[in-house]
């Protein structure tokens, strides 16, 4: 080692100053009953599936499987991307779908494609952190508006535009929103509002960054079409494989028209999203008959769901609300005016379950009151279990304070 002192590095300002939250966080601590945990359940990977895929994708590719991927990757990943869209009312071509390592890419290169630094983004509030630190990279300057039962206020939304035009004031070149099964409020956007929001990015000339990560998991079965479908040319529509295959594939995609595509394209420099896992994916969606494995992930979610939203009322009666998802992984909860989950965050851990507290989901510092909890990851058992602890550390809390 130089004997010399090391200097003080300045590091670029760029760089992300939140802390990594949900799945990084929550995998320190093993003995802890994560309900803060955003994950995929391991029991809904595919797995022997998956062990077949990836040999047939090394004995049918051969050396190609794994090499950089100069031309994009497989069609049959493209096509059935495409074609199962349709479903949510996007009708693509599949040189529309760019595949991305993850859709965390496709929102960092979705950012750099629009944002210029100072540039406005406006989002909702709660929202997902993952979005939060990926336009702060990008040193966008965001604004966030409030949503209810049925998703983003999208009302709040034409005032905030009318405004800004009015006074002169910058308007925003994107808005970034999650229509179904929300992380972290577990609601869904109400079809009038996406009407609404579609019509605002035509009229102030916006993009609509539709993050659609959940959409499969619905456990009506019911889906409304995608913001993408009323506003073609000003949405950028995402989602992934993560949640319904599983998250260490590392694949996701984004859906625009061609010119906008192609511009998000320029940002892989050289190689592809990794070819090997598209070729995974390739074999795996020609052998697994994907509506019956829906079917069994998306039971197991609503049993867990289920026996969070019975843990809750047995544990608080009417001390929190809630409203209960109908997809996704998450219960958003609203406790009483003055409460600050953040304060028991603590504590709860100490007993053995973790969470996520509120204002973690907010940009501005607000939603003190409110706590995400995911049944996704954990068995009915654990979560029964979890929401019994966070229940002794949230009433020990109140005593301390009254106190
Ligand atoms: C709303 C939302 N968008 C994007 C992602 C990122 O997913 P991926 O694994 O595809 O990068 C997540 C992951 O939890 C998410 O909750």
């Amino acid at each position: 080692m130089s004997t010399l002192s090391l200097k003080p590095y300045s590091f670029a300002r760029r760089l992300p100053a939140i802390a990594p939250m949900g799945a990084a966080q929550a995998a320190k601590k093993r003995q802890v009953i994560p309900l803060s945990f955003g994950s995929p359940h391991s029991d809904t990977f595919p797995y022997k599936p998956l062990i077949g895929a990836a040999t047939d994708a090394i004995w049918t590719h051969g050396r190609d499987s794994l090499q950089y991927g100069g031309a994009g990757g497989p069609v049959i990943v493209l096509d059935w991307v495409a074609r199962r869209s349709a479903l949510r009312s996007i009708h693509v071509d599949p040189s529309q779908v760019l595949m991305t390592y993850g859709s965390q890419q496709a929102l960092d290169y979705v950012a750099r494609a629009l944002l210029d630094p100072g540039d406005h983004a406006w989002l909702e509030g709660p929202t997902y952190f993952g979005a939060v630190s990926t336009f702060r990279t990008a040193e966008a300057i965001l604004t966030s508006f409030p949503i209810d039962e049925d998703g983003l206020i999208v009302e709040e939304v034409e005032r905030a535009l009318e405004e800004a035009e009015r006074l002169g004031k910058p308007l925003p070149k994107l808005f970034y929103t999650m229509p179904n099964f929300h992380n972290p409020g577990g609601i869904s956007l109400s079809l009038e509002r996406r009407q609404r929001l579609a019509e605002l990015a035509y009229r102030y000339n916006f993009f609509i960054l539709e993050d659609d990560a959940y959409t499969e998991l619905s456990y009506t079965g019911q889906s409304l079409p995608a913001i993408y479908s009323f506003a073609p040319e000003r949405t950028i529509y995402l989602s992934t494989f993560s949640k319904i295959i599983a998250p260490g594939i590392r694949l996701g995609w984004a859906i625009a028209s061609q010119d906008t595509i192609a511009r998000v394209n320029t940002f892989f420099q050289g190689s592809k999203a990794s070819v090997f896992s598209q070729e995974i994916v390739a074999q795996l969606l020609t052998r697994l008959p994907f509506d019956e494995h829906l079917a069994s992930l998306n039971k197991l979610y609503r049993d867990n769901r289920d026996a969070m939203v019975d843990a809750l009322k047995i544990s608080f009666g009417d001390d929190v609300t809630f409203s209960i998802p109908e997809g996704g992984f998450f219960v958003w909860l609203s406790f009483p005016e003055g409460i600050d989950t953040s304060e028991f965050v603590k504590d709860a851990e100490e007993r053995g379950v973790s969470f996520i507290d509120g204002k973690q989901f907010f940009i501005n510092g607000g939603g003190a009151r409110h706590a995400r909890l995911s049944f996704s990851y954990c068995s009915e058992e654990q979560i029964r279990e979890g929401v019994a602890l966070l229940a002794q550390s949230y009433y020990s809390y109140l005593d301390n304070r009254r106190r």
